[in-house]
């Protein structure tokens, strides 16, 4: 019913503005008490053999909802009566900021991708952090980032801000040096500022009272050599993961005529070099720490490739937009017909 009747409706309209609908009908629907059960019954499969335990957290099943559609954290128990394992809120930045001019979001529907140049907009870490008080029982992750008027060499401060004041809500945290979308952001993920960055982190992370993982999620687009140094870092710095991968800067192999568009690239376009990057980590560290991947999952067998290359969890985002919400449903079935 999703792809045959409610897509080619929800896709007549401008993108950006039929998210906020969707957003506020979802929260309106469920808020009707039978409603939000009814959707739970439907869409999140309970099994013991779906259940992941990942860097000491345990997980209902294997797939998560990717950081940026719920930037805010508006809207993350409804989206778990989707049938999400866990939810990724943010980029979250130390103060709220609009992000790039509109228009910024656009469908390339011919590939069944995205391109976007949102510049994490998202309402600051202090609204977003109240709106996770009250959580009852959806696993969290915490994606970090920094304003976009803070220069590189201050990124630090950012950061830290948006640790300490999400720690006690969320169950892990990403740091995002991989947006193609905040000016010079992923000069970051160079070695020395990435070890840097990570050493305060975890050095803030070993003051509390329980520490969180600590993931760090990268683009698409490094080189073999710059994936090595990741590792090295890893290592080093003892984070608890990867998030492989985020948005992709290249074009290559697209038909639609949005492609001249400038951001990140997201779907099926993005799919198979997300699983080289997740295989190339896996192997190069000799399955050393747990990856979520991430990139182009449209389908089980999509889903699939992404563990048999060396993921622990996934996370979906266009994914969902195309394929709809029984697509959750769909994977956690083949992962039990794949015992
Ligand atoms: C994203 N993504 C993203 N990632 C991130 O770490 N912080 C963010 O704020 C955003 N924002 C965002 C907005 C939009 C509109 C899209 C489409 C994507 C990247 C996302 O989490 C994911 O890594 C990629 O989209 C690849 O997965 P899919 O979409 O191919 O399943």
């Amino acid at each position: 019913m999703y792809k045959y009747l409610i897509r080619p409706l929800l896709f007549l309209f401008d993108p950006e503005k039929i998210h906020r609908f969707t957003f506020c009908w979802l929260k309106f629907i469920n808020k009707i008490p039978l409603i939000s059960n009814l959707l739970r019954s439907r869409y999140f499969l309970r099994d013991k053999r779906l259940e992941r335990e990942v860097f000491g957290i345990k997980f209902p099943n294997p797939i998560g909802l990717a950081a940026g559609l719920d930037k805010n954290a508006e809207l993350y128990t409804e989206l778990s009566n989707l049938g999400f394992g866990f939810i990724e809120i943010g980029t979250v930045t130390p103060k709220p900021q609009p992000g790039n001019p509109p228009k910024r979001l656009f469908r390339l529907v011919e590939d069944k991708g995205i391109i976007n140049r949102m510049g994490f907009n998202n309402d600051g870490v202090e609204a977003i952090t109240a709106r996770l008080k009250k959580n009852k029982h959806v696993i969290i992750g915490g994606n970090i980032g920094k304003n976009k008027w803070t220069e590189n060499e201050k990124a630090h401060e950012d950061y830290l801000y948006c640790f300490g004041q999400l720690a006690p809500y969320v169950d892990y945290f990403v740091v995002n040096v991989s947006s193609p979308n905040t000016p010079n952001l992923r000069s970051l993920q160079e070695k020395e500022p990435l070890q840097k960055l990570l050493t305060l982190l975890q050095e803030a992370n070993g003051k509390l009272p329980k520490s969180k993982p600590i993931l760090l999620k990268i683009a698409p687009d490094l080189t073999d050599e710059q994936l090595l140094d990741i590792i090295d870092i890893i290592k080093q710095t003892q984070i608890a993961g990867v998030i492989a991968t985020n948005t992709t800067i290249s074009r290559n192999g697209l038909t639609s005529p949005k492609q001249g568009e400038i951001g990140g690239l997201s779907g099926k376009p993005l799919a198979q070099r997300a699983t080289e990057v997740i295989r190339f980590l896996a192997e190069k560290s000799n399955h050393g720490f747990p990856i979520i991947g991430v990139g182009g999952i449209h389908s089980p067998q999509d889903a699939l490739g992404k563990f048999h290359a060396g993921a622990s969890l996934i996370q979906i985002f266009t994914g969902f937009i195309y394929e709809g919400p029984s697509l959750i449903k769909k994977i956690n079935k083949a992962i039990l017909n794949e015992k």
